[in-house]
């Protein structure tokens, strides 16, 4: 079985409103040069929020069919038949047919409205402001090293950098990486990237978790994957179940995120680690661990990644500085046989000419400070709170109604709420109120999921959002 990209099949309402218009003006029901309704009479007209109206003449723009002045509202371009000697590029068409996908409607209009609104955001995979160690950050700048060198940076990433990585990883993951071993990337993201982009080609097949992370992704059909559903359990997939889907589909590549794995904060237990592992080394399969979260958990006992027992050398091992510290300093890196990296690095620079390196210089310095154990510390408690709070506020409210597991790490919680009700509904519902979440067809899960990032919202926001959640859920069903 193929498993397409989830999301809405159907196109989103502006899109539909833009192409009805569109039809409208080639119908010649509105000429060269005439006025378009009027936005907001359009929307009433339609019985649709006003934004879509905008939207859709925002797309009508964009192709060049419509002009917008001001005070004159919208008018059917001069030049819509090419009359005209200049002719608007149909910019609508170009940015549908470019090979990479775009993300999926609902992923970016959970994006929208965590960016613009005001809302209790459930939804976001980051930690919240207080969670970042900024004073710390703060005073590690310091002007007197500032960089001496200015210029592009080793496609591999800053030398100090890696090295002290190679010690972090030995300290912190129980993994052997010597610099050269190491490429730093913009997030893990850009690190799946590459990979995808320079290690298969279309065609091949690679196995994914279902649910997962991967599934949001366009990247994976942008680059003509076929992706392959391997099913989180309780403790993570289960090595049979590859044996079977390479035994059908000629797997290349599996990609998996075994510690408290994005969305449901499952960890992959020691036995399957060791099997899947057993598997990889027999048939030559690579494993990608991506692993942003492993140091996310609650307790101190550490997480036996992957890398961490892998004898034969079939694993890359992914991670970034995301979850743990802050998003926003696109800190990521690779880790794999020097072949490896060295194409993944040659790739880099074709696109970026390599990281920046003001933060390099700061993970750097953090990464060797005797704050960072302080603040992961200081992390890991936090983060355990939150989770408490969400899932006991979960508890109380939904009683039977809700099933989760709980997590150990991570920032995120999985849940099954009972009943039929529909997800789309439920968040639209959800933002009206002020909360916003991931619905779990997003990562490609059966009906009734809901994934909530505990690590996003602060500790005394998290009751109220349940409240919301709890309203929105009542109004949805
Ligand atoms: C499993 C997993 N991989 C990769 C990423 C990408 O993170 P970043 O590029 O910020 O490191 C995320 C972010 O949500 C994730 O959950």
């Amino acid at each position: 079985m193929d498993d397409k990209t989830t999301g809405t099949k159907t196109k989103p309402l502006y899109k539909q409103i833009a192409e009805q218009i569109e039809q409208r003006i080639s119908s010649g029901e509105f000429g060269p040069g005439s006025s378009l309704p009027s936005e907001r009479s359009l929307a009433k007209e339609l019985g649709v929020n006003r934004s879509t109206i905008v939207a859709a003449y925002d797309e009508l723009q964009a192709a060049g069919i419509v002009e917008r002045r001001q005070g004159s509202g919208t008018l059917v371009s001069q030049d819509i038949w090419g009359l005209a000697r200049t002719r608007v590029p149909n910019w609508r068409h170009l940015t549908e047919t470019g090979s990479f996908r775009p993300n999926l409607p609902l992923i970016r209009k959970i994006r929208r409205e965590t960016q613009e609104n005001e809302l209790i955001d459930l939804a976001s995979g980051e930690l919240s402001p207080d969670l970042v160690p900024r004073d710390t950050l703060r005073q590690l700048i310091s002007p007197d090293d500032f960089p001496a060198h200015l210029g592009y940076e080793h496609p591999q990433g800053n030398w100090s950098l890696r090295e002290t990585l190679g010690r972090h990883m030995q300290e912190w993951r129980s993994i052997e990486a010597p610099a050269t071993s190491i490429m730093i990337t913009s997030g893990a993201q850009q690190a799946l990237h590459l990979v995808v982009q320079c290690l298969l080609k279309p065609g091949d097949a690679v196995a994914i978790e279902t649910p997962s992370y991967c599934h949001s992704l366009p990247l994976f059909h942008s680059a003509g994957l076929r992706t392959f559903s391997l099913p989180v359990e309780r403790h993570g997939i289960d090595p049979n179940q590859l044996a079977e889907l390479h035994r059908k589909h000629r797997i290349k590549m599996v990609f998996l995120n075994p510690n408290f794995q994005n969305p449901t904060g499952t960890l992959l237990s020691l036995a399957r680690r060791k099997q899947l592992l057993a598997f990889s080394a027999e048939n030559g399969i690579p494993i990608i661990e991506d692993d942003p979260y492993s140091l996310t958990a609650f307790s101190k006992e550490p997480i036996p990644t992957l890398k961490s027992l892998d004898k034969h050398g079939t694993v890359l091992y992914i991670s970034s500085l995301t979850k743990i510290v802050a998003s926003g300093l696109r800190i990521g890196w690779i880790v794999g046989p020097q072949t490896v990296i060295e194409r993944l690095a040659d790739a880099k620079q074709q696109f970026d000419f390599g990281h920046s390196i003001f933060p390099q210089w700061l993970a750097d310095r953090f990464l060797a400070s005797a704050e960072f154990a302080r603040h992961v510390d200081r992390l890991r408690t936090q983060l355990a709170l939150r989770h408490d709070q969400l899932f006991f506020s979960l508890q109380e409210t939904f009683g039977e109604q809700v099933d989760m597991a709980g997590a150990q790490g991570g920032i995120h919680l999985w849940c099954r709420f009972a009943g039929t009700w529909s997800e789309q509904q439920l968040l639209t519902e959800a933002v009206k109120r002020g909360v916003v979440f991931v619905p779990g067809h997003l990562f490609g899960a059966a009906p009734g999921h809901v994934r909530f990032t505990f690590g996003r919202a602060s500790l005394g926001q998290i009751p109220a959002a349940v409240e919301r959640f709890a309203e929105a859920f009542t109004a949805s069903g």
